[in-house]
């Protein structure tokens, strides 16, 4: 049987180990890229977690890749995420709460779990040492050659509001400046952004603790999308089972847990902006410099031999995909008990999660899943949601060739599709070419109640024969024709114009225009491809559009134009050198 839980990273890292499911790399090696290649390496073998014993420039050891696996995410968290879902919708089932909020301020009275909360203890091993902050000791890694600097990556940041005193907890970046000063990297919609405007608004510093380490039910908490004012440290406690234990910070009156690897404590200063960036992120682009709040630490306590955690994002998949996963699996059946319609969602790992939704919806009446869009759209995180799709009840929304079937068979652009033109829109994504402001679309593919369905081509004619700027071209499910261009060379709206027109492909439903870099035989990449590079408003067209009253009416195929843009940041990429210092010493690393 295998423990149900590890209270600390410790006992984690020693049960991987047990089971051969960690590696101890004793080979001295550079935090600055190189332990970026190893890790990405291992993600994308499925390899297992990683101990580095010899970080140059530390005494302290590096692991990552902790939830590099969905084997190792289940046993971080000590059951299947699903299952957690699952019981959280059967309690709530019982007290029909009215939204995600009001679920979870009655989850402790619902099951009469005392353990839905922390507990204060006078002594925690993360304090076993204090120190003066000095950020230069830890291993922090510089993880890709654009970035600006180091990064801590896998902090877990820990505030209150000012005002309710409720807690928040989330992962957000921290750039290393110097010794003692941070970037706070914490997205505008994000609960930590909500305290530090609260306390703005009060004239005040935001106290501020950054964990590393610790239970990784906790670390797993501090990713979920939990709704604002929801506390993720209670929430930790629900799936341990058992409250977790606090103590008092040393330099701050945050409660901070007690068996975390290092804290680090200090303040956010309100009326402090600084240039944080470039930094690899999560859509395969770098996010690229922009003013964000600085953490000043006052100091920093850890256990006696701590080990430093640490992840690396980028173009997917690398080992955040694992935590994203878990967390749809565990949410989304909570989203079924405030809009009974929606049978199933799935946000795809491979654009990033926030850039593509399916949702399978029970339309009870006719433009059901409009509404459910329109709902989602206004749900905690999923606000960030760029592109929707519904479809019908019984169709999977993880498997996109079925989703595309159902475009095909189904969308109808004249009543099915929805453009939101101004909202907000992730920090990271950068197609709009504003900040925090973009466009979002809705297709319904849902089955009408008629019996007629639209069809679609199975096959069509090569259109490299008439346009030889075209160097590539996939025809998927549904009629959807990713057609790969040189964007410097070709206008892309010219071409999905002339595509239009081209004989042969009257049954193609949608056309994406994809970039050189892109390979169109790898699903992952395909998908990434297209839902990361584009902006609906900027880059959507239809064959036929008019304006009837003030409505805008669209018709025929539908074209994205998801080539890279000239203001889109860079692809991340590794720089050769590192990529062949890594083959080269890759046994040395595993002997
Ligand atoms: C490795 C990793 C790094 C992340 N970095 C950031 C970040 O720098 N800024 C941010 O706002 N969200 C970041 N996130 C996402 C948030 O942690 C996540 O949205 C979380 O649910 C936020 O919780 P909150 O709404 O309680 O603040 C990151 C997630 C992961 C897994």
């Amino acid at each position: 049987m295998p423990p149900k839980g590890f209270r600390n990273l410790e006992n984690f890292i020693s049960h991987l180990e047990s089971i051969g499911d960690l590696k101890r790399i004793k080979t001295e090696v550079s935090p600055e890229l190189e332990i970026t290649e190893i890790a990405s390496r291992t993600v994308r073998e499925g390899g297992p977690a990683l101990l580095f014993e010899n970080v140059q420039g530390s005494d302290f050891p590096l692991v990552i890749n902790l939830f590099g696996t969905e084997q190792r995410v289940e046993l971080a968290l000590g059951r299947k995420p699903a299952s957690v879902g699952e019981e959280l919708v059967e309690i709530f089932r019982k007290v029909n709460p009215p939204s995600i909020g009001g679920i979870f301020s009655v989850l402790p009275k619902a099951t009469g779990l005392l353990s839905m909360r922390t507990k204060k203890v006078r002594r925690g091993d993360v304090q076993q040492v204090e120190t003066e902050p000095d950020l230069s000791k830890l291993p922090v890694m510089k993880c890709w050659p654009r970035d600006g600097g180091k990064f801590v990556t896998f902090g877990l940041v820990l505030t209150r509001d000012p005002a309710t005193g409720s807690r928040n907890l989330g992962i957000y970046r921290l750039q290393v400046y110097d010794n003692r000063t941070t970037g706070m990297h914490w997205h505008a919609h994000k609960g930590g952004a909500a305290h530090y405007h609260e306390a703005k608004k009060l004239g005040r510093d935001l106290e501020a603790a950054v964990i590393l380490g610790g239970d990784p039910r906790m670390i797993f908490s501090a990713v979920a999308p939990l709704p604002d004012g929801m506390d993720e440290l209670a929430f930790a406690s629900y799936l341990r089972g058992s409250p977790m234990p606090m103590v008092k910070g040393k330099s701050i009156s945050l409660h901070v847990p007690a068996e975390a690897e290092f804290i680090l404590e200090g303040s956010v200063p309100r009326d402090v902006l600084r240039q944080e960036g470039p930094f690899g992120d999560h859509f395969g682009h770098y996010s690229m410099e922009a003013d964000f709040p600085v953490f000043n630490l006052s100091e920093i306590t850890h256990r006696k031999n701590p080990v430093y955690p640490s992840i690396v994002v980028g173009k997917p998949p690398q080992e955040d995909l694992y935590l994203g996963i878990a967390a749809g699996e565990m949410f989304s059946p909570l989203i079924k008990i405030i809009q009974p319609e929606v049978k199933d969602m799935w946000a795809y790992p491979e654009a990033g999660f926030h850039n593509l939704l399916a949702v399978s919806v029970d339309e009870r009446y006719p433009k059901g899943g409009i509404k459910a869009m329109l709902a989602l759209w206004g749900t905690g995180q999923l606000l960030l949601t760029k592109c929707m799709i519904c479809v019908s009840s019984d169709v999977n929304p993880r498997d996109f060739s079925a989703v595309l079937h159902e475009i095909g068979e189904n969308f109808d652009p004249r009543e099915d599709f929805l453009m939101i033109q101004w909202a907000p829109l992730d920090t990271l994504d950068f197609t709009s070419n504003k900040f925090n402001v973009g466009s979002k679309m809705g297709i319904n593919a849902v089955r009408k109640n008629t019996p007629e369905r639209k069809t679609y081509a199975r096959e069509v004619p090569d259109p490299r024969e008439k346009h030889p700027e075209i160097t590539g071209f996939r025809l998927l499910a549904g009629g959807f024709c990713a057609v790969r261009i040189d964007e410097s060379r070709t206008d892309p709206k010219e071409m999905i114009r002339r595509l239009f027109e081209t004989p042969g492909l009257e049954g193609v439903r949608i056309i994406a225009l994809v970039s050189p870099d892109i390979d169109l035989t790898d699903d992952m990449e395909l998908i990434w491809g297209i839902f990361t590079r584009f902006d609906p408003y900027l880059d959507v067209l239809f064959e036929h559009t008019e304006l009837r009253g003030s409505a805008v009416v669209y018709d025929g195929r539908m074209g994205i134009d998801a080539t890279v843009k000239q203001w889109y940041p860079p692809v991340i990429e590794m720089s050769e050198d590192i990529k062949d210092k890594v083959e080269t010493r890759w046994s040395e690393y595993w002997s």
